[in-house]
């Protein structure tokens, strides 16, 4: 049975080892530990009897957007709908906070999200403090392959 569960600044070293190789293929950007520690309280966690299978963070820009960063499922444990469970969870999360427009995800995995409605958006309308903060700190940056959507909140 799968669990969602808050992180903790224990969940650190484990969270980082999960994603060495998706962070060499430029899938997901690297934080530092000190980074994960500063927004732990974004991150949930899915676990299988206590054991961590997946997590995703919940990343708020202002009061009008958020974003899904850092969305990993073991790869022992993907295709079960563990990936679905926790954006639906970090969704609710949004809402809950009062988020007030939308949600935004930059991905290689555009499927993924159309299927929990997501609507793809013009790579221009990204907000500019998000490709100044985490852009720029890319492999990929400025070439980008990545496909930009938002979850509308309202609506
Ligand atoms: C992307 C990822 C998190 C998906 O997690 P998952 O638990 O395997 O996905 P789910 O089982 O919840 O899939 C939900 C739906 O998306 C579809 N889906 C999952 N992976 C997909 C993929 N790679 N391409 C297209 N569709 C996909 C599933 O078929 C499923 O569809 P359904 O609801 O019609 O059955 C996982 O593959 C992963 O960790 N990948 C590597 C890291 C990565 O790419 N992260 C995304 C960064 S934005």
């Amino acid at each position: 049975m799968v669990k969602l569960v808050k992180a903790t600044l224990n969940d650190i070293p484990q969270m980082q080892k999960m994603v060495v190789s998706e962070v060499k293929d430029g899938v997901i950007l690297e934080r530092s530990e000190d980074e994960v520690a500063t927004n732990i309280r974004s991150y949930i966690l899915a676990k299988i009897e206590n054991e961590l299978v997946g997590y995703v963070a919940l990343h708020i820009h202002s009061p009008r957007l958020a974003e899904i960063r850092s969305l990993i499922v073991s790869s022992e444990h993907r295709g079960k709908s563990i990936g679905k469970k926790m954006v639906e969870s970090a969704l609710v999360e949004a809402k809950k906070l009062g988020v007030g427009e939308e949600v935004l995800v930059l991905t290689y995995l555009p499927e993924f999200f159309i299927k929990m409605n997501f609507i793809e958006i013009a790579k221009e309308t990204i907000p500019e403090h998000k490709i100044w903060t985490d852009c720029i700190k890319c492999i990929h940056f400025p070439i980008c392959n990545e496909i930009s959507l938002v979850y509308k909140i309202a609506g």
